[in-house]
């Protein structure tokens, strides 16, 4: 099976890009990880990449002309493919044109609702009684693209920001290798 050569966004933690390293280690896992960008030299996410002998590209985004050094090693390691897991900067129109319909992001909620940073807070102030979390095409409008997979749970009352966080990211987990299994299974 011809897997497709992929990069992972993050900034932080990384338990996602965590999560993917260790799906891809199936070989009918139909991506194949060969670079990871990450804006945050110390971003943790970054010590378990290079555990698993997978190239790091730590970018300085205050840079001019950062997406262009981007670009040039995601094409250096053949990628076609893109996970934003965590990654904290917005992606220009330029780049997405580059990579049309090749991007996906994960939400930490159930897009349409609660766009943006702080999605915990405000699904607890909304009161809302269900969240989970979005796995997403990439366009120009801030997550926005089209919806690939979604994850859902009820929220109980003694639920707060920290539990909340929990149950989304558990989630996620999940939801983020099954929207890459619906991609390329589609294909
Ligand atoms: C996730 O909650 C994701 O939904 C959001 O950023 C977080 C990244 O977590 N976009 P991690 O770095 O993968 O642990």
């Amino acid at each position: 099976m011809v897997r497709i050569n992929t990069s992972v966004f993050i900034s932080g933690k990384g338990s996602n890009l965590k999560n993917l390293i260790i799906k891809s280690r199936d070989y009918s896992f139909p991506i194949s990880i060969k670079l990871v960008v990450c804006d945050n030299p110390r971003a943790k996410g970054i010590i378990y990449a290079k555990k698993n002998s997978i190239p790091v590209l730590i970018i300085n985004t205050k840079k001019r002309n950062f997406e262009n050094k981007i670009l040039n090693h995601l094409k250096e390691h053949k990628v076609d493919f893109i996970c934003l897991a965590g990654y904290m900067k917005i992606i220009s129109s330029v780049f997405l044109e580059k990579f049309r319909k090749k991007i996906i992001n994960i939400h930490p909620s159930l897009l349409p609702k609660f766009k943006g940073l702080n999605t915990f807070s405000r699904v607890l102030k909304n009161k809302e009684k269900k969240t989970g979390c979005t796995v997403h095409y990439v366009d120009e409008k801030l997550d926005s693209g089209n919806i690939i997979i979604q994850k859902e749970f009820y929220i109980n009352k003694e639920d707060n920001e920290e539990i909340i966080k929990k149950k989304t990211q558990y989630l996620e987990h999940r939801a983020f290798p099954e929207a890459i299994i619906k991609i390329f299974r589609n294909n």
